[in-house]
């Protein structure tokens, strides 16, 4: 199937009991049973739901996997996959990520004894000097947030093959219309549902897509004994969401290359991070691993001060200052004190994430209002 066949079709299949083309919400916490043990297949909420299983099979389509694991956020998903490991096991990650990422592996797992080593995963070579016989996991994400950088995922998932190592990548910021890590070999892909599969701002949830049966029931064991699971109006809304990701993010795609580049002409603006710069240091890893290079991108003022950056983050009409990305509309972000205030300020700036960084999550608006909005708020 074609993408837009695929997003449209991911999961629906006509509510058995009425023939509803669209999945009800399935608004319960059990299920009843005919005797002990014979049920229809569903016995508490925790464990199973319909709406939530629709989503969970669109969940494995959309990302080309056999299974989809749904979560009640996106951090509730990678400290999912962080549980498969036990005391002693060691994980390589990126030194540029998300700084919930980063919160829940310093701040919570590194005291049950798994070690994380934080390296610059643009360059195959730091990957491989960490490397260990411990080493359980690689955890990738690409593009990174918030500076755009790019990790080629076939060869990370080639590095380690038959190593005993799983391949976990965030594709939140690119989305499955981007870019499919499982076909680059990868193991488990998350999501932050949150952004581009909700895509309304109105929805927390995060998801895994894998193709193994073994790794799926493992995921699944920890789904409902740690129980992060999301409601079932919560699945509804992103069954609907994955339904327009296609035109969404076709637009958001657009403009975001008009924004990059009006950006980079503009004489206040310092240096802009989006990966469909030809000038990239990986646009060429860009442009093979994912169709298009997206609505995400991150910029400096010439000025680099942190006064001139917050003027410009309270100075905007439309794109509306918060924290999230990935909704229809337009967010303006200040990363070091927002999304990535939990990153120690010295490793932020040694890994490039300086006090005046702006971070744009560009929406689906018309370009010519952005661009107006964009203008006076810079000058
Ligand atoms: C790249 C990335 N991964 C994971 C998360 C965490 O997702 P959630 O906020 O849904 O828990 C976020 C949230 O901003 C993110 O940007």
């Amino acid at each position: 199937m074609k993408l837009a066949t695929k997003y449209i079709h991911a999961g629906a299949e006509p509510d058995p009991s009425t023939g509803a083309i669209m999945t009800p919400i399935y608004q319960t916490s059990t299920y009843v049973q005919e005797a002990p043990g014979k049920n229809k297949g569903y016995e508490y909420a925790r464990s199973q739901n319909p709406t939530r299983k629709a989503l969970e099979d669109a969940l494995a389509i959309i990302e080309n996997g056999k299974y989809g694991l749904a979560f009640g956020s996106g951090v509730a998903a990678t400290d999912a996959v962080i549980k498969l490991l036990n005391p002693g096991d060691e994980v390589i990650c990126g030194n540029d990520m998300y700084g919930g990422t980063y919160r829940l592996f310093t701040k919570v797992f590194e005291r049950f004894g798994i070690k994380f080593h934080y390296v610059d995963m643009t360059q195959i070579d730091n990957i491989k000097s960490v490397l260990t016989n411990n080493t359980r996991l690689v955890w990738l994400e690409t593009p990174t947030n918030p500076l755009m950088n790019i990790t080629d995922i076939k060869a990370v998932t080639d590095l380690v093959k038959g190593k005993n190592i799983l391949v976990c990548v965030d594709n939140t910021f690119a989305s499955p219309y981007l870019q499919n890590p499982l076909d680059l070999g990868a193991d488990i892909v998350m999501h932050s549902v949150t952004k581009y599969l909700a895509g309304h701002s109105d929805v927390i949830q995060g998801s895994l897509s894998m193709n193994d049966k073994e790794l799926r029931e493992k995921l699944y064991f920890i789904q409902k004994s740690c129980g992060a699971v999301p409601g079932p109006m919560d699945c509804f809304l992103v069954l609907r969401g994955i339904k327009t990701l296609h035109l969404r993010m076709k637009a958001h795609c657009e403009n975001g290359k008009i924004i990059a580049h009006w950006l980079r002409k503009n004489k206040k603006v310092g240096k802009v991070y989006w990966p469909g710069f030809e000038d990239h240091p990986n646009h060429c890893i860009a442009k093979n691993q994912m169709r298009d290079f997206g609505g995400m991108l991150s910029f400096t003022l010439k000025d680099d001060s942190v006064e001139t950056a917050m003027k410009v983050l309270s100075s905007t009409k439309i794109f509306s200052l918060a924290e999230s990305l990935g909704g229809v509309e337009s967010l303006i972000n200040h990363p070091a004190s927002m999304t990535h205030a939990s990153i120690p300020r010295a490793e932020r700036i040694k890994n490039g994430l300086t006090d005046s960084l702006i971070r744009l999550s560009v929406g689906i608006e018309d370009a010519e209002d952005l661009i107006f909005d964009l203008k006076q708020a810079i000058g």
